[in-house]
């Protein structure tokens, strides 16, 4: 275990309030890059931070043990103290998580802000000298504005400035996108002390990041990006799935028809992969908060327009299923089938929102045995399935997991499933095979020649049954 004691004198401090997917990997990429401040990563949850100081670290992210092997214990420490912290540290980022809202008005949309006032309450209790407080979390616009007021009711004994600096990296590939992320956005008020504040983060980020880079703006503009880029990203994802649908009727191929739109130098490539949906902990998340803001300010009309893209996540996961279901023979009673990949995307073991929770549960709704596989998520699978009935099981390697299947379901691109020895799957399987490739990641010709009925998705089917055209 490291120690979990400063050891010598740094130049600056950092806190970051919220060690998850996240503030973890944030904070360690600063450590890394900046061995001269000491940053400290706490948590209410201490068993996760007990896991951050072990040899296994709470999350699967390529290449974060190697930096907080090399940070750990010398300038990143992860602890439980948070009151102390606070006292200690005069750069505090808030990365607490901002779920739905389960409950109340605004259940099913707007974000559920209780942990961030509650962290705001705690730092103003705990403070007796000047504070930064960065917003780290994805938050609704204008939550700087409930922040600073909280901040600012201790009638200005202690003095706080509030900036919004949203994180944009993606799960499984965090680490590059922290060390060289497209743009590091630093929103503050627009006065001297707001300015100096915004002034001080640039400079930490400088240390390693292009400062042509670092884009600075009004703080409700940069809470507002934030929502607004996954909003924009799941918009793209939503389209291309959209048109899956139409490719499926007419025997155009989605792969080609993104090809051909993504070489358009205005459209661009990225993000334009068709599949069971989007999945992770931010994308729906974020626009339904979109959603609530925009009805909130009256403007039906703009959040119906945002709104429909979640709704076909939600029909092209229902469509996965309802082909399924077609394909083979309308029914699923007592028939056994293989989940492979749960997690949300590859390169990562977090299964928020993933689009396999949906269809493992319509499985089981029909009757299916299901058996999931995944090389990093199979214990997040079994937390998130817990209560779950129906015949369900667990098993990593993909080749026990298929035995007596019926059916793949592909629910997560992981690139092993492209190695996979896929006669001897067909050898172990039961007759008729399918196969549904939920993200078109393998060879489909050459696993219909193999004897499979192939059901990738946005491309002509390769059935056995149906007469080819
Ligand atoms: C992040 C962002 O912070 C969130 O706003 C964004 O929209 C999604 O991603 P993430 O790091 O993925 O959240 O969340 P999670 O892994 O759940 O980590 C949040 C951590 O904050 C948890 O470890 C939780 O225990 C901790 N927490 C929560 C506190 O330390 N104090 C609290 O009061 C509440
Ligand atoms: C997203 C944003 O990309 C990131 O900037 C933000 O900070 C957090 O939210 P993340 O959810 O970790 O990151 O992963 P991302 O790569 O965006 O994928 C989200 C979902 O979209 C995954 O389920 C992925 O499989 C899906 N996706 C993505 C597609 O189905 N097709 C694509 O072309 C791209």
């Amino acid at each position: 275990m490291a120690s979990t004691k400063p050891q010598k004198k740094f130049r600056k401090k950092i806190l970051c309030i919220g060690a998850g997917y996240v503030g973890g990997p944030t904070m360690a990429m600063i450590a890394l890059k900046c061995p001269d401040y000491i940053v400290t990563v706490v948590d209410i949850n201490e068993d996760k931070i007990n896991s951050w100081n072990s040899g296994k670290l709470p999350i699967f992210e390529p290449g974060l043990d190697e930096i907080v092997r090399k940070t750990r214990g010398k300038n990143l420490f992860f602890r439980t103290d948070i009151e102390q912290q606070i006292r200690d540290n005069d750069i505090i980022f808030v990365s607490v998580n901002t779920p739905t809202k389960t409950f109340g008005s605004g259940a099913g949309y707007a974000a559920d802000l209780q942990f961030v006032e509650k962290t705001a309450r705690l730092i103003l209790e705990n403070s007796t000298s000047p504070k930064i407080v960065i917003e780290k979390s994805t938050l609704p616009v204008k939550t700087a504005l409930a922040m600073e007021r909280i901040l600012m009711s201790g009638k200005g004994r202690v003095k706080f400035e509030v900036l919004s600096n949203p994180e944009f990296m993606a799960e499984g590939s965090a680490i590059k996108d922290l060390e060289n992320p497209d743009r590091v956005l630093i929103g503050s008020r627009e006065t001297a002390g707001g300015i100096a504040a915004r002034r001080l983060l640039v400079d930490i980020y400088a240390r390693w990041v292009d400062t042509g880079k670092i884009i600075t703006s009004n703080i409700w503009s940069s809470e507002l990006s934030k929502l607004v880029a996954n909003a924009f990203l799941a918009q793209r994802v939503s389209s291309i799935n959209s048109i899956s649908a139409l490719c499926e009727k007419t025997d155009a191929d989605i792969s080609e028809v993104a090809k051909a739109v993504g070489t358009d130098s205005r459209i661009g490539g990225k993000f334009l992969v068709a599949g069971v949906g989007f999945g992770g902990s931010c994308f729906r998340k974020d626009i339904l908060n979109l959603v609530y803001l925009c009805r909130f300010y009256g403007l039906q009309e703009v959040a119906d327009y945002w709104e429909s893209v979640v709704k076909i996540n939600e029909y092209q996961q229902e469509r996965f299923i309802i082909n399924i279901l077609g394909k083979m023979f309308n029914t699923l009673a007592g028939k056994k089938i293989c989940v492979l990949g749960f997690a949300f995307k590859a390169n990562t073991g977090d299964t928020r929102e993933s689009p396999a929770i949906y269809i493992t549960h319509r499985l089981l709704a029909e009757c299916a045995e299901v058996v999931i596989s995944d090389p990093k998520a199979l214990e997040n699978a079994a937390i998130v399935m817990a209560d779950t009935t129906g015949k369900l099981s667990y098993e990593e390697n993909p080749y026990e997991a298929v035995k007596g299947c019926h059916a793949i379901a592909i629910l997560t691109e992981w690139s092993l499933y492209k190695e996979l020895d896929y006669k001897k799957i067909f050898r172990a399987m039961a007759k008729p095979a399918f196969i549904f490739d939920g993200r078109n990641i393998i060879d489909h010709e050459k696993c219909y020649k193999i004897g499979f009925n192939v059901y990738p998705v946005g491309k002509p089917a390769l059935s056995h049954f149906e007469s080819r055209v």
